[in-house]
């Protein structure tokens, strides 16, 4: 999508001489304004001034009036841009059919709303035609479209074949020129090494290659096996999963492990009777994912960790 902006000269004019006072020291006559603000001179405020020269016109009398058409100050307003940049990741979705839907994660790094319902982008040279949207807990209101500063994804139908996890593609969005708008930079940092994403596993540091997205603070870089083994936090509150579930606890899950201490817990041993986070019929990892939030003390972010592990295969 293209902006156009115009300006009339007496938005300009008027901007100009706002900026003027702004920068003029007191007392000191900033040259531009004088211009601007003092000109008896000044007939009109159209595209282009007119003045007569009354100075020097005494001298020239019975000759006809020179007139001076003063062009309006030329003012350096940068443009509006929309300018998608590639995160480095995507995921996909489907299976047993002849196409998978694609998210090619994108950020929107321009001062203004990026819209496109459709555009083209190629992975590893085979092109593609997808739209855009914004993820979940994006401001804009209009479909198809990621405000400034927000992330969103392109999504494109790509033959199953082409797609392997945790494999890099050279991606390269917005080959029309549809999606995006500003001054050609916007066009210059379209194409990235993107990464399908990887599977999570317990002793995987966790980050934005498992996810798709950048992950929260409160789990970013940490191993589940290590947060679940109470050796560091998940939580925003720094507490360890054995400040509540331990050895003296009354809940279903409670490991034999002193109130606040770390113990190595193995995704595929029993804990608290005959099941474990792997592999029971019924897992911790299924009640932690089903207990929802607002009743219980876990995170999302954790929540979606897990999810994520277990859907991966739960592998130690
Ligand atoms: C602030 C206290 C608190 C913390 C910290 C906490 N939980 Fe829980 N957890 C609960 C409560 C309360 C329940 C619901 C208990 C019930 O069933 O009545 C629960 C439920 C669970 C369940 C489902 C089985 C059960 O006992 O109900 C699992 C599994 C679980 N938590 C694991 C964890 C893990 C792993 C951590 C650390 C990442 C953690 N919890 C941190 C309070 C906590």
């Amino acid at each position: 999508m293209k902006r156009t902006h115009s300006l009339t000269a007496s938005f300009v004019i008027s901007l100009s001489s706002l900026l003027a006072c702004g920068a003029a020291p007191d007392g000191t006559e900033d040259p531009s304004s004088a211009e601007l603000g003092s000109s008896e001179q000044e007939l009109t405020l159209g595209s282009a001034s007119v003045s007569t020269v009354s100075k020097t016109s005494t001298a020239l009398i019975g000759k006809p009036p020179i007139v001076v058409i003063k062009q309006p100050p030329i003012i350096w307003v940068p443009l509006a841009t929309g300018d998608l940049v590639l995160d480095g990741v995507m995921r996909y979705y489907g299976g047993g059919t002849a196409t998978l839907g694609l998210q090619i994660n994108v950020s929107n790094i321009g001062d203004s709303p990026a819209t496109a319902a459709s555009g083209m982008v190629s992975i590893n040279g085979t092109v593609l035609t997808g739209a855009l949207y914004q993820y979940y807990g994006g401001t804009a209101t209009t479909p198809n479209t990621v405000n400034p500063g927000q992330r969103g994804y392109i999504k494109v139908e790509v033959p199953t074949a082409m797609m392997a996890p945790c494999t890099p593609y050279t991606v390269k969005i917005d080959l029309g020129h549809t999606m995006q708008y500003g001054d050609a930079s916007v066009f210059n940092n379209d194409t990235s090494i993107v990464t399908t994403v990887c599977p999570l596993t317990w002793t995987t540091p966790i980050g934005a290659v498992h996810l798709g997205h950048q992950p929260d603070v409160t789990v970013a870089g940490k191993k589940l096996g290590d947060i679940v083994s109470s050796v560091v936090s998940g939580r925003p509150d720094g507490a360890l999963c054995s400040s509540c579930h331990n050895a003296g606890s009354s809940y279903p899950y409670h490991p034999n492990v002193p109130a606040n201490a770390a113990q190595t817990i193995d995704p595929f041993l029993n804990i608290s009777g005959n099941e474990s986070w792997a592999c029971s019929s019924n897992t911790w990892a299924s009640q932690f994912i089903y207990l929802p939030v607002a009743k219980y003390p876990h995170t999302e972010f954790l929540k979606e960790v897990v999810a994520k592990w277990r859907d991966d295969g739960a592998l130690r």
